[in-house]
């Protein structure tokens, strides 16, 4: 039987119109647009604003996109998985509601909650199902309305985070391109330093969780920063050395948006060229589960078919991982409607 590889075939993205910025933010709490951008190197971030409005609906966006831009139907689509640590409930999952919301009838779909990793595992466990050749049309995506748990009276964390949504499609292929080779690493100890500490079943929704601002963000800095820097350097490293890859062998670096220190960090350590690396973090700041599609997104028109690109993500859990991804097709071919996001 013929070796399936699962190969990305597109991608659509939204971000919310409501820009929040380092000088707004400095209203809000102590801090100021040069230490937000020294020390972490974000501008501004994109809020969703409006009463009865959640991650799906940031999903649903993206996935319009997508489904448009690759002449796709939602009938054909056999299955969809949302990566969100802010799904629009507990329960049923964020990924059954998107696909709801835009007609996808005849597919499965679930959620996959891995931080900031979470598109990354999402898109590993899709290609897995693709390359089995039993599905033909997966998308996964990344979907997040981070400031409904971001606390705008802690300055350590509100100037991190911001909301938007990326989608690929995923499809099968015989030829050499698509993922190639994957490596994911969780570490549960590193709970400890960043979780949301109520809403979960330890510690119900209450009067004192609320009081003790315990629905959202808790995170010590210090050692998630640490963390981050080392694995997500060690594991882009290590995918790199399996495969055979040099550093001029990279096309591309495309690396979770959490702190321009960390991505720097992690490029120098794999001899990288920055003009090599993808970074938007600037203008949409930490968007978690949807980091990797936005860059994918705003660079497709650069892409060429054949490019080596290295994923490669960090985050709550801890969870981290890095793939190698052969790119399937030449970007500027793509009709890509607007791109209203760029600057
Ligand atoms: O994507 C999920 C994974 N998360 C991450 O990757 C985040 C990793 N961590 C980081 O990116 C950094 O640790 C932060 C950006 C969160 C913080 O930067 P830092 O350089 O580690 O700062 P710090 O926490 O050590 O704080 C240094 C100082 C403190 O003041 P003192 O104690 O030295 O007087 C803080 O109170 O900076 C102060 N500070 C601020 N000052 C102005 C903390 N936040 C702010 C702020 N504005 N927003």
């Amino acid at each position: 039987m013929t070796k399936l590889k699962a190969v990305i075939t597109g991608i659509g993205v939204y971000v919310p119109d409501y820009i929040l910025t380092n000088e707004e933010l400095s209203k809000l709490v102590d801090t100021s647009d040069e230490w937000i951008m020294t020390r972490i190197g974000i501008k501004e971030r994109r809020i969703l604003k409006g009463e009865g409005k959640g991650s799906s609906d940031l999903g649903v966006e993206a996935v319009n996109q997508l489904l448009k831009k690759t002449g796709t139907s939602p009938d054909e689509i056999d299955f969809l998985i949302c990566a969100t640590v802010t799904p629009d409930m507990l329960f049923p999952a964020t990924a059954n509601i998107i696909s709801d919301k835009v007609g996808i009838k005849h597919a499965f779909s679930y959620d996959i909650n891995a931080g900031c990793s979470g598109f990354l595992y999402a898109l590993i466990t899709a290609s897995k199902f693709v390359e089995s050749g039993l599905y033909k049309k997966a998308i996964v995506v990344g979907s997040e309305k981070m400031s409904a748990i971001v606390d705008y009276t802690d300055r350590a964390t509100c100037p991190i985070f911001g909301d938007g949504a990326g989608a690929v499609l995923l499809e099968p292929t015989t030829e050499e391109f698509g993922i190639i080779d994957n490596m994911l690493q969780s570490d549960g100890y590193g709970r400890i330093y960043l979780h949301q500490k109520a809403g979960g079943s330890v510690k119900p929704p209450s009067y004192e969780t609320i009081d003790a601002r315990e629905h959202f963000i808790y995170q010590e800095g210090q050692p998630v920063f640490k963390a981050a820097v080392l694995n997500m350097a060690d594991i882009s490293v290590a995918i790199m050395e399996r495969n055979h890859l040099k550093s001029e062998d990279i096309a591309w670096l495309v690396p979770h948006q959490a702190n321009m220190r960390i991505i720097e960090a992690t490029s120098r350590r794999m001899g990288l060229d920055p003009k090599k690396v993808m970074i938007n973090i600037d203008r949409f700041g930490n968007t978690t589960a949807a980091t990797l599609p936005l860059c994918l997104w705003e660079w497709e028109p650069r892409l060429k078919k054949g490019d080596n690109i290295i994923l490669t993500t960090f985050g709550a859990g801890f969870t981290w991982g890095a793939a190698y991804v052969k790119w399937g097709y030449d970007g500027e071919k793509q009709e890509t409607g607007s791109r209203k996001y760029e600057t």
